[in-house]
C-alpha cells in the first residue's frame, strides 16, 4: 500500500462500547476489504481507496444538503476524494453523523459479501472529474480516453481544421463519454448511442443530472445500423473488447457488469473489427474516430492489419489501447482489404 494516497496514520479500531471517530471507520473499512481480498476497482486499486470511496458515499447521504452539494461538486476524481477527506482533517476526529455507521455498514456488506463493485454499492461513479449514476446496466466507466479528456490543449490539436461540430459517442453506456466530449467541446451536439435500452435509460439520467439535453440525445442503434446516412466530425468508441479466454477468467466484481459491455467474441475484436470498417462512412471528410481496444486487442490489431495506418495514443502509464483514425485511414485500409481479396479471388 502506497502511504502517500491514504489516510491512515494510526490505526484506530471500531469497537463495541467505543463511539468510533470517522476515522476509526476508515481504518475499519480498510480492513475489512484487504482481509476479504476482493478485486479492487479500476483507480482505486489499494484497500483503503475503496474504504474512502465508501466513507465519502456514506457522508453524501448524512450530511446536510448544503455539505452535500460542496462534498460532491469536489469528489469526481477518484483521486482527489482522499483529499476531500483530508479537508476533513478535524472532523475525521469526531464522530460521524447520525445514521451514517448503518449506511457504510449496508455498504461494507453489499461490497464484501456481495463482491458488488463500490460503484454499483453506491450508484455512482467519478469519470473525468464528475460523479455518474451508474446501476449494473452500465459499464463502470473507466475508460482511457477519460486521459486524452484531461489534457484539453492536446485534443484540440487532433481537430486542427476545426473543432468538431457533431460527435457520435458510439456504445455510451452510462453517457459518460458523450456527457464528457459535450463539455469538452461546448459547440458540439452529441449523439450517445447504445443497443442496451436499459443503458440509455441510464444515459437520459445522466444528460438530466448534467444538464446536456440540449445538446446530448440518445439513440438505441445496433452500432451504425439505425443511424441512417449521418455523418459526424468525430466518433468516439469505448466498445466492449475482452476476448474470451479473458471473459472466463473475470473476477467476481467484472461478473456483476453487462457482458454485452464487455464481451469482444474470440478475439476481442467481434464488434471493433465492424467500427472500423463501417465508421467511414458516418464520418466527414475530415472526421476522426477514437477507439479504445485496450492492450491485448491492440496487439492484435497490429499484428492482423499491419498496413492500418492509425495513431496510438501514448498515455503516462506506458501503454496505449486507444487510437486515433482518420477517415482517409480507413479508406485506404479498406482499399487494401479489397485489394488482397481480389488477389486472392483472382489466384483461385
Ligand atoms: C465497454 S462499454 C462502454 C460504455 C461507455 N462508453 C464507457 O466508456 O464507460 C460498451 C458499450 O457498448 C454497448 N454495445 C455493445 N454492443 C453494441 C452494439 N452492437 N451496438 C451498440 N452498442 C453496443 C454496450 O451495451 C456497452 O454499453
Amino acid at each position: 500500500m502506497k502511504r502517500t494516497e491514504c489516510h491512515s496514520r494510526n490505526r484506530q479500531t471500531v469497537s463495541a462500547g467505543r463511539q468510533p471517530t470517522l476515522q476509526g471507520w476508515l481504518d475499519e473499512a480498510t480492513a475489512q476489504i484487504t482481509a476479504a481480498e476482493v478485486s479492487l476497482e479500476n483507480g482505486m486499486q489499494e484497500a483503503c481507496l475503496e474504504a474512502e470511496f465508501l466513507v465519502y458515499h456514506a457522508l453524501l447521504r448524512v450530511l446536510p444538503a448544503e455539505e452535500v452539494d460542496r462534498l460532491r461538486s469536489e469528489g469526481g476524481e477518484r483521486r482527489k476524494i482522499a483529499k476531500v477527506l483530508a479537508r476533513w482533517q478535524n472532523w475525521l476526529q469526531r464522530q460521524p453523523p447520525p445514521g451514517f455507521a448503518a449506511i457504510l455498514t449496508e455498504f461494507l456488506h453489499k461490497r464484501l459479501q456481495q463482491r458488488l463493485p463500490a460503484a454499483y454499492v453506491v450508484g455512482e461513479a467519478p469519470f473525468a472529474g464528475h460523479l455518474y449514476l451508474v446501476t449494473p446496466a452500465v459499464l463502470i466507466p473507466r475508460s482511457r480516453i477519460e486521459n486524452m479528456l484531461a489534457d484539453a490543449k492536446k485534443l484540440r490539436r487532433l481537430f486542427d481544421k476545426g473543432e468538431p461540430k457533431r460527435i457520435l459517442d458510439l456504445g455510451t453506456g452510462s453517457g459518460c463519454l458523450a456527457i464528457a466530449f459535450a463539455m469538452a467541446f461546448p459547440e458540439a451536439q452529441v449523439e450517445g448511442v447504445d443497443v442496451s435500452p436499459a443503458a440509455l435509460a441510464v444515459a437520459a439520467a445522466n444528460g438530466c443530472r448534467f444538464r446536456m439535453n440540449s445538446r446530448v440525445s440518445w439513440r438505441q442503434s445496433d452500432l451504425f445500423a439505425q443511424l441512417g446516412k449521418s455523418r459526424y466530425s468525430l466518433i468516439v468508441s469505448n466498445p466492449p473488447y475482452v476476448d474470451q479466454q479473458s471473459m472466463a477468467v473475470l473476477p467476481q466484481e467484472y461478473r456483476h457488469e453487462p457482458a454485452l459491455a464487455l464481451d469482444g467474441g474470440v478475439d476481442g475484436l467481434a464488434v471493433v473489427e465492424p467500427i472500423l470498417r463501417q465508421a467511414a462512412d458516418h464520418l466527414t471528410a475530415e472526421g476522426v474516430l477514437i477507439c479504445e481496444v485496450g492492450d491485448e486487442t491492440e496487439q492484435r490489431m497490429r499484428a492482423r492489419w499491419p498496413t492500418l495506418q492509425v495513431n496510438w495514443i501514448p498515455f503516462h502509464f506506458g501503454a496505449s489501447g486507444v487510437f486515433v483514425a482518420s477517415r482517409k485511414n480507413l479508406l485506404d485500409w479498406a482499399e487494401q482489404l479489397a485489394g488482397q481479396g481480389r488477389e486472392v479471388t483472382e489466384a483461385d
